[in-house]
């Protein structure tokens, strides 16, 4: 029997970022800051993908513990991630206005007014120093281009480098730059969207554009995100460019997710069309189930900029979190969501692994 050419293809495209990732699946966990935990990180990379934990809002003391512990978990590679994003001056009377709105969702779940915060976001610098000092094996960024310096010393210690693009323009920027790989995000994607070099309402690129088109001006592996959830949907990333695949909502149902009851329920048989972008949250571009509060603070406007937006919101989140009412939190999701299933982390792998082997 001769093997068609496509699997070839496939297969051919898979080692090339299993073996720069020194991995056995070309499946990626996505970073999920906020909902990842180590053991999740953990259990993709001993399924054989690599696992990562997304630590963008964690302090350098947090992302030294989640690398220890996901260390105490797996000997294999895994991958943690920050944030790379100017930070904006902060305007006050805009942030007042803010506040004014969200008084009332802060009164319904029993929390103070607001107070304007000395700070927006953990220190970038000291963040990226405990990941140096930590010596990873894999170091991912999003929402910007690392500076060449940094990547230069993540490289001098053997780390591989992956960044995080939402169209062509930013995929050449960041191959450029040196990283090992490049994560090609589509419109589709659960979460934050990455873009950096151009403006959002041109980065809207679906993942079945964004792949020939990326692959054809990049040299650097790529790996496909937005809405990847079924062994075909990987042959077909493979077939149309990528390399790999990176998982999102497809871990959000599992065990080892950190994600609360009321999110993983809220995801449930969620539609095509149940989620949008939006900035209600964080001030950035983001892509979640619509809740009432998305719809609320959407329609005001007059919304701050990421991270501003992201730390007046960040208590109120929390508490609507363990208060278990998912009309206020950011479910962030992609969207193909619904098809999460409650799997832990590692079979969801392992499955997709087998599956996709079944179809080649
Ligand atoms: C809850 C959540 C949090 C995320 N946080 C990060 C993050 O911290 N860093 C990052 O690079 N990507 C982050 N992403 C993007 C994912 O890693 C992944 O690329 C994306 O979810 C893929 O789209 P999908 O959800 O449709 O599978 C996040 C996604 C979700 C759903």
């Amino acid at each position: 029997m001769t093997v068609p050419r496509s699997s070839e293809l496939i297969r051919r495209r898979a080692a090339r970022l299993s073996s720069l990732l020194g991995i056995e699946h070309a499946i990626v966990g996505g970073p999920m800051a906020g909902v990842n935990t180590p053991e999740l990180a953990a259990a993709v990379s001993n399924a054989g993908g690599l696992g990562s934990i997304g630590c963008g809002m964690m302090s350098a003391e947090q992302i030294e513990a989640a690398i220890g512990r996901i260390r105490e978990l797996t000997g294999r590679p895994f991958a943690v991630n920050l944030f790379v994003t100017p930070q904006p001056a902060a305007d006050e009377a805009q942030i007042l206005r803010m506040q004014a709105k969200l008084a009332r969702y802060r009164a319904e779940l029993g929390l103070p007014r607001g107070k304007i915060p000395s700070t927006f976001a953990p220190d970038f610098a000291a963040q990226f120093d405990a990941v140096l000092g930590a010596r990873v094996p894999v170091f991912s960024f999003t929402f910007g281009a690392l500076d060449a310096p940094r990547l230069e010393a993540l490289h001098a210690q053997g780390a591989k480098v992956i960044g995080t693009a939402t169209c062509v323009q930013e995929a050449v920027q960041l191959a450029g730059l040196g990283c090992d790989a490049v994560v090609a995000s589509g419109i589709e994607a659960g979460g934050h969207r990455a873009t950096f070099a151009v403006p959002a309402e041109a980065a809207q690129v679906g993942l079945f554009a964004l792949l020939p088109q990326a692959l054809a001006a990049v040299d650097v592996p790529l790996i496909a995100a937005g809405g990847v959830m079924t062994a075909e949907q990987i042959a077909a990333a493979l077939l149309l460019g990528a390399s790999g695949v990176q998982l999102g909502s497809a871990l959000l149902r599992s065990p080892e997710c950190g994600a609360s009851e009321a999110y993983k329920a809220a995801l449930a048989g969620l539609a095509d069309t149940g989620t949008r972008l939006t900035r209600a949250f964080s001030g950035r571009w983001a892509r979640g189930a619509v809740n009432r509060f998305m719809q609320e603070i959407d329609s005001a406007g007059d919304i701050p900029d990421y991270p501003i937006q992201n730390r007046l919101t960040q208590d109120l989140r929390a508490a609507a979190n363990a208060q278990g009412k998912a009309e206020y939190v950011s479910l962030w999701a992609g969207q193909a969501a619904g098809l999460a299933t409650g799997e832990p982390a590692g079979a969801i792998v392992r499955r997709l692994q087998r599956e996709l082997e079944e179809l080649l």
